[in-house]
């Protein structure tokens, strides 16, 4: 979605608020803008398509001052209004006195430019946006931050705004509301951005904003205020990631960079959280004692899209091996259902970015009725982190690609230890759990074990990439790994693809097999696989081509299908991971044969914070 970035300080802006830019590029956009305050004026420049276009516009500007130390910057998802130069970010104000960028929905814009219009003030954007540089406009008595308050104060719906002012030259004022922006600090220099990637080549400490603050950000000197306008102080947080992981390396696409780290990540969100010993895990951000643990007496689980097909593994480990009743909700409806909760249910929000707007709601929601709240986040500090209270990060490091591949392996991951953790503090012996752990403890392993085999996989995809619409089935744990596998394929392919439970495909959607429609089966050695062979001939039958995940060495799989990607023997509660590593590998493999934009999928933004 939406980007910003803004920069105060002594060296040149442009550069900074330019390359800002492009490490916001994964979110998704379609225009770009940049507004910059030096000797006391102010200039914009705004292009439609790349961060590069507008690059190549900025050097060949004349009228823009290519000396400002202070600027802001936006890339823009269209919401309101077409991708155009004009709807682009930053909006002016009619003087060209006050310039702001915006992420969020201005739900009252209509009654807003109304208002505005009735007193003469012209709009040249079709943005919702907009009314908020002239509101800054008219409430300004000479103090930005006290008029951008009051701007704020009139707007629903959510924000994350920055301002600056020819007024007001080295200043910046940001405000949020429902839209993460978070502070960089530097030396004799400060930034303020939508997402830490921006920041990450300048700086490691940070401060988020809470929903309600507004900051006055000067070179330095932080003014941080609530939504009482009182002087607050907000914690100094430090991001462990570094530049280096939020960039490309050797590989072609960022998908493919995080695919291969999953070794690497897995073995993050597990380390120092296992007890080989006592067959346990230990999670101290969860901050239950065994005592609160031993009383949960239903979970409830809400995520999004891969956090939430997550969420559904997750729902079988807790069954299974904790016997807790579970189930997993989409966070929209969570948030719109009235869902019943519990002094005793556990609500675990899964979200990587934590800003995900349907997850945030449902947190608010599960506080609000009283739950146990958990969040599994891999942002550091992100909204859903502080708001949960408590909950596992990651530490899967940056994900940049908008198709989610590592977060997902790590929310596994760590669904598993959360379960044996419940497990042992119930009906799991230490012998059962000291297996579970170190099965656990060698799913790095395996993942390295798939992604030695990725030449092969993609000369399988390539026999693939021909076919418009796919099926992936699978049972137990492998029933959402086959919904993963399908939505990875579509959101970067543009394939259709459709993960059903493998039982299901006799109720209905046998009816479109062919030859034109292959399927994709999980068909590894764990229970269940047997009747997934039944499936596999029922496809077969219809003569749609059948491609199968399948235990290394499993002949009778490989003579009842077309093609075989084989993974490594491990029980149905690892077998999630090195399967959905398969398929991320082949619908990458797909989407490189197909030509597509992989890391920046059409239409797709990496964190959705809108409804
Ligand atoms: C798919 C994907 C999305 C996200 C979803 C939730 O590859 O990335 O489906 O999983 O938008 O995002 P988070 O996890 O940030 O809440």
């Amino acid at each position: 979605m939406c980007g910003i970035i803004g920069y105060t300080g002594s060296r040149e802006a442009a550069p900074i608020l330019l390359d800002g830019l492009k490490r916001l590029e994964y979110r998704g956009y379609d225009s770009a803008g940049m507004a910059l305050v030096g000797a006391g004026m102010l200039s914009e420049i705004k292009e439609v398509g790349k961060v590069a276009r507008l690059e190549a516009a900025f050097s060949a500007a004349a009228g823009i001052d290519g000396s400002a130390v202070c600027g802001i910057a936006h890339t823009r998802w269209a919401t309101h209004g077409v991708p155009s130069a004009v709807n682009a970010h930053p909006h002016c104000d009619e003087r060209y006195e006050f310039a702001i960028v915006h992420n969020g929905i201005v739900e009252n814009h209509h009654e807003l430019r109304a208002h505005l219009l009735k007193k003469g003030y012209h709009f040249r954007s079709e943005t919702d946006s907009e009314v908020i540089v002239h509101l800054i406009a008219e409430a300004y008595e000479g103090d930005l931050l006290a008029a951008t308050a009051a701007a704020v104060r009139q707007l629903s719906g959510t924000y994350g705004i920055a301002v600056v002012s020819s007024r007001h030259p080295g200043l910046i004022v940001a405000a949020r509301k429902g839209s993460p922006l978070v502070i960089g600090l530097g030396e004799g220099e400060n930034l303020i951005a939508s997402d830490i990637a921006a920041l990450l080549a300048h700086t490691r400490k940070v401060i988020y904003l809470n929903d309600g603050d507004i900051a006055a950000i000067r070179p330095d000197s932080i003014d941080l205020r609530d939504v009482s306008n009182v002087p607050v102080e907000r914690e100094v947080a430090k991001i462990d990631w570094d530049a280096a992981a939020a960039e490309k390396g050797n590989y072609p696409h960022f998908m493919l960079k995080e695919i291969f780290e999953q070794p690497e990540t897995v073995e993050n969100a597990i380390r120092g959280r296992i007890s080989l010993e006592m067959g346990n895990a230990i999670l101290n951000g969860l901050e239950l004692s065994p005592r609160d643990l031993a009383q949960i007496s239903r979970i409830v689980i809400a995520g999004c899209g891969s956090s939430m097909h997550a969420g559904m593994v997750g729902e079988y480990y807790f069954e299974d091996i904790a016997g807790i009743s579970t189930s997993v909700e989409q966070a929209a409806e969570f948030r719109y259902r009235n869902p019943i909760i519990e002094p005793n249910t556990l609500v675990i929000p899964i979200s990587q970015s934590g800003e995900t707007a349907d997850t945030i709601a449902a947190v608010r929601e599960a506080v609000g009725k009283g739950a146990l709240v958990t969040a599994l986040c891999n942002v550091v500090g992100s909204t859903i982190a502080r708001e949960a209270g408590r909950g596992v990060y990651l530490h899967a490091g940056p994900e940049i690609s908008v198709a989610s591949t590592k977060a997902f392996s790590s929310q596994v991951a760590v669904l598993l230890l959360m379960a044996l953790l419940l497990g042992r503090n119930r009906r799991l012996s230490r012998s059962e759990g000291c297996e579970l752990a170190r099965e656990i403890e060698q799913t790095p392993e395996l993942i390295r074990s798939v992604l030695a085999q990725a030449e092969k996989i993609r000369e399988i995809a390539k026999r693939y990439a021909g076919f418009d619409d796919f099926f992936y089935i699978g049972r137990g744990c492998l029933y959402p790994t086959a919904l993963e596998g399908a939505l990875k394929l579509k959101e970067i392919s543009y394939v259709h693809a459709e993960g059903y439970h493998a039982a299901e495909l006799k109720h209905g959607p046998i009816a479109l097999l062919d030859e034109r429609h292959p399927v994709l089966a999980l068909a590894n050695d764990i229970p269940g696989r047997d009747k997934i062979l039944g499936n596999i001939q029922e496809c077969r039958a219809r003569r749609a081509p059948v491609a199968a995940v399948a235990t290394v060495g499993d002949r009778e799989v490989e003579t009842l299908t077309d093609d075989v990607i084989f993974v490594p023997a491990c029980s149905r509660f690892i077998a999630p991971l090195p399967t959905a590593v398969a398929l991320q590998l082949f619908a990458y493999y797909i989407a490189v044969e197909r030509g597509c934009e992989i890391d920046q999928p059409r239409n797709l933004a990496k964190s959705v914070t809108v409804e």
